[in-house]
């Protein structure tokens, strides 16, 4: 069966892409198969859930020269389909995208269009959310375009905000109850599409 090649790319300690590795190992991620993890930060906690899953994982810092030069390089040898941006917190070139020329979906901790755009990241999200005052926030998965944060809409869930929350309290509910289960669903989607086309093709 034809599949689609997946990178994720990844900054932090990576939850979100273990949620992806989970959903492949269940079946739930069908269409795709990661095949490649890139961490932009020698000491990203994501890197160890790559190799404990076995899936090969480059480190390529994002401040030396050439990163994305470095990233699209990569993708090309590794003919990754799409990229899925999973707690990566830099942000790319529309010169990038254009060269690389296939989907990149990027997950948000926040309905897009609040809280969200350049400085809108981690728990500054969730500081800042909490800041408004607002009782609805919750998670959204994205296609990448040159403006932050700004591509259309895949999927969107809302989560509640709830009295005495921190803001490590609800990144954890945001993450639980919405970045885990839409980030998987959103790269099947991805990932079927891409299917569907390599099959018209064939
Ligand atoms: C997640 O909450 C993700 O949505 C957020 O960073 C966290 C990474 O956690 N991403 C952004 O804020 C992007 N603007 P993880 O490394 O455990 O997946």
């Amino acid at each position: 069966m034809l599949t689609a090649s997946i990178a994720v790319l990844v900054s932090g300690g990576g939850t979100n892409l273990q949620a992806l590795l989970d959903a492949q190992s269940r079946g739930e991620l069908k269409s795709g198969q990661i095949t490649l993890v890139i961490a932009d930060k020698p000491g990203a906690g994501a890197i160890a859930r790559a190799e404990k899953a076995g899936v090969p994982c480059l480190v390529i810092p994002r401040r030396e020269a050439g990163f994305e030069d470095r990233v699209l390089a990569a993708l090309r040898e590794r003919q990754i389909d799409m990229a899925i941006l999973a707690g990566f917190l830099g942000i790319f070139s529309a010169d990038f995208l254009s060269a690389f020329g296939r989907p990149v979906i990027n997950i948000h901790p926040s309905l897009i269009p609040s809280f969200c755009g350049k400085g809108f990241y981690g728990l500054r999200v969730h500081e800042a959310a909490l800041d408004y005052g607002v009782k609805v926030t919750g998670a959204t998965v994205h296609y990448v375009n040159e403006i932050t944060d700004g591509g259309k809409i895949i999927l969107q869930k809302a989560v509640e905000i709830q009295p005495g929350d921190t803001p490590e309290i609800l990144q954890r509910r945001v993450m639980e109850e919405g970045e885990w289960i839409l980030l998987p669903q959103a790269a099947e989607i991805v990932s079927a599409e891409i299917v569907r086309k390599k099959e018209s093709r064939q």
